[in-house]
């Protein structure tokens, strides 16, 4: 097993710093110091023991802009059950937390994950839950509220995710989606409720600022 993988919550908090992403300065989070060497080292893990990229260790637009939504409009999750679904750093559940969501559930398929997350609600104060489960296709489970930041970004797991999401929507849950415009966003059957210029990183974006949205999913 690699150091990394023993210690998920020692390797986490040797590698990052505590920041406040650009456009959701209320959360602070344990954000990569320098991009490149994170990266580099867990892609050299990776080839020795499976460890997925450090997708935990940024705060991505889409993220960062349902993040803005949810702080900006309080009702959408205060007093709600709330899932943020791959949550990487947990942004988004701990904005719906701060925001005064109960529950949250955050959920990631990435221990890492897991473990930044636990580690980020309490550098914050709130209360999430977060777990490892791979909950596309499942029942509702109570859930009032669905986020989903940043998720496009692959096919197979953008499709997987579509027909899930809008079961959940025709079912009455509010399913929001954070984007910056991923490839594999759906072209239709979504409702924009707000646009952000998202300052973002050259070393994981192609551009400075990415024009982000956040879209309502429409039930299928
Ligand atoms: C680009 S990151 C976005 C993280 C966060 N939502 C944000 O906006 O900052 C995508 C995340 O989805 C997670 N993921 C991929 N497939 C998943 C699945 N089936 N269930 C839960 N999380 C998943 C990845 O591990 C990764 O952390």
């Amino acid at each position: 097993m690699s150091t990394a993988s023993a210690d998920p919550a020692g390797f986490i908090r040797r590698n990052t710093a505590l920041h406040e992403p650009p456009l959701v300065p209320e959360v602070k989070l344990h954000l990569a110091t320098e991009i490149v060497p994170i990266w580099q080292m867990t892609e050299e893990e990776l080839e020795q023991s499976g460890l997925p990229p450090p997708f935990w260790a940024f705060a991505w637009a889409g993220g960062q802009a349902l993040s803005r939504y949810i702080l900006d409009n309080p009702d959408v999750v205060r007093g709600k059950n709330v899932l943020d679904f791959g949550a990487g750093s947990g942004l988004i559940g701990i904005a719906a937390a701060k925001t005064g969501a109960k529950p949250v559930l955050s959920t990631d398929i990435d221990n890492f994950a897991v473990e930044a997350i636990r580690i980020n609600a309490a550098s914050n104060g709130v209360e999430v839950e977060a777990t490892a489960e791979d909950l596309v296709g499942v029942e509702n489970r109570g859930w009032d509220v669905v986020l989903v930041g940043d998720m496009c970004y692959e096919r197979p797991l953008a499709e997987r995710i579509e027909a899930w999401l809008r079961r959940l929507a025709a079912e009455g849950v509010t399913v929001l989606i954070g984007d910056p415009g991923r490839t594999y966003l759906p072209k239709t059957g979504l409702e924009k409720l707000i646009s952000y210029a998202v300052m973002t990183t050259r070393e994981l974006e192609d551009t400075d600022v990415r024009n982000t949205s956040v879209w309502r999913v429409l039930p299928g």
